[in-house]
């Protein structure tokens, strides 16, 4: 990312500037790209889009095509159209725009890849001008192009962040049942994703997802389902099975060590995926409230997100390597698969550890290599390598 910015701004390709009716005056092609937060009970705020749509109206003076690419809810489109008119009508100007829904699939962490080899383009307009201007600004991209009404795009963006997240809790639910039963996730998940149909990808089990996505957006789905008196069963589901996950997960450390008070416990990650410092709906920030709550003592090593965990719990232990974490530890957590902490050397780490208890919530260690170093070892829906059970 930082090559290519460098490269941008050398060639005179990326430009910045302080005053936003510098940019709404040089642009044909304005994209909204803030953030849409959740709001205390759940809806989207959108005070940030519509802010952005009042500056564009009171500046511009020729026509735009204004596109949003912000997650914002099914029917966004009209109030930023009436915002925008509204404007205009203040300065009595009538000046024709376009108003497109252009969602963005990007994920953290991969967002230069996705956004440079994406799977689909979606854009939601409603003239040819808009089309032509769309498809003309994507003929690079290698990529199929869905054209749909803007309430249909801003559907496909909602709808594909619930399936995503509908795989996970599905296989996160079904995990607590092989625990229980003696039955491999992994394997399962591996045999069900070897059929087409349902596709191996976001069928890893773990402790939950987080994220400044799936959590904001399912409420917000969910939010407009409930206001349209339509719920959305399966939705709500995949929402609560997410909330108690990390309980049932501690739960089961709980059970292994007998009682969690006075326990030096090692967190290892805080970030809500790895190659990212990105610590919002974290899994580590309820497991760390869930420790604290049993009066652990805890050591937290992360890459990249240790400084905004800081914020939140100054008190607890932080340290620099995953070493450090685990030394004169009762129990190892793993929250976020980085590299740095699969790679550990669990030899040498065994020596360091007071007592050999490793809780892999991501499933990322090799079980049997842990099992033969003497570990305790559980993960998450893989009982068959838990042999205290
Ligand atoms: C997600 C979507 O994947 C993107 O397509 C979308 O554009 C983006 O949200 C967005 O709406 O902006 P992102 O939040 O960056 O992207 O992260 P993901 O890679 O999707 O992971 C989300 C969470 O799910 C993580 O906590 C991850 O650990 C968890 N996860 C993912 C699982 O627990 N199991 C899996 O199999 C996959």
């Amino acid at each position: 990312m930082e090559e290519l910015l460098k490269k941008l701004i050398a060639n005179g390709n990326l430009l910045f500037f302080h005053q936003i009716e510098e940019v709404i005056d040089q642009c044909e092609i304005l994209f909204i790209t803030v953030g849409t937060p959740s709001l205390p009970n759940g809806e989207a705020d959108l005070s940030y889009v519509e802010e952005a749509a009042r500056q564009i109206g009171r500046w511009m003076n020729e026509y735009k095509a204004i596109v949003i690419k912000s997650t914002v809810p099914v029917g966004t489109g009209d109030k930023i159209n009436k915002i925008i008119k509204s404007e205009l009508k203040k300065r009595n100007r009538e000046i024709s725009f376009d108003l497109i829904s252009n969602p963005e699939f990007l994920r953290e962490g991969k967002a230069l890849q996705d956004a440079l080899y994406p799977e689909r383009i979606v854009i939601g307009c409603e003239t040819e001008k808009a089309q032509k201007l769309m498809k003309d600004l994507y003929k690079e991209i290698n990529a199929p192009i869905l054209f749909t009404t803007i309430k249909d795009a801003e559907m496909i963006k909602y709808a594909s962040n619930a399936f995503l997240a509908t795989k996970i809790s599905f296989i996160n639910e079904l995990a607590r049942l092989c625990d229980k039963i003696g039955v491999n996730v992994i394997q399962v998940a591996k045999g069900m994703g070897l059929d087409s149909r349902i596709g191996p990808q976001f069928l890893q089990a773990g402790i939950g997802y987080g994220g400044s996505c799936f959590p904001k957006d399912i409420k917000a789905l969910l939010a407009l389902a409930s206001a349209e008196k339509i719920p959305l069963q399966i939705l709500q589901a995949v929402s609560d099975v997410n909330e108690t996950q990390v309980q049932w997960f501690m739960e089961k450390v709980k059970r292994a060590l007998g009682s969690l008070s006075g326990k030096r416990i090692a967190v290892l990650g805080l970030t809500f995926k790895p190659q990212t410092d990105d610590i919002r709906e974290a899994t580590s920030l309820k497991i760390i409230h869930y420790l604290i709550q049993n009066n652990s003592y805890i050591t937290a090593y992360d890459p990249q997100g240790t400084e905004h965990v800081k914020k939140i719990y100054p008190t607890i232990h932080y340290v620099k390597t995953p070493l450090e974490a685990l030394k004169e530890a009762d129990a190892v957590i793993i929250v976020t698969d980085w590299k740095e902490i699969i790679e550990i050397d669990w030899q040498k780490a065994k020596n360091i550890l007071s007592q050999p208890f490793v809780f892999d919530g991501r499933n990322c260690l090799n079980p049997s290599a842990m099992l033969k170093l003497g570990y305790h070892y559980e993960g998450v829906g893989t009982p068959s390598f838990d042999e205290s059970n």
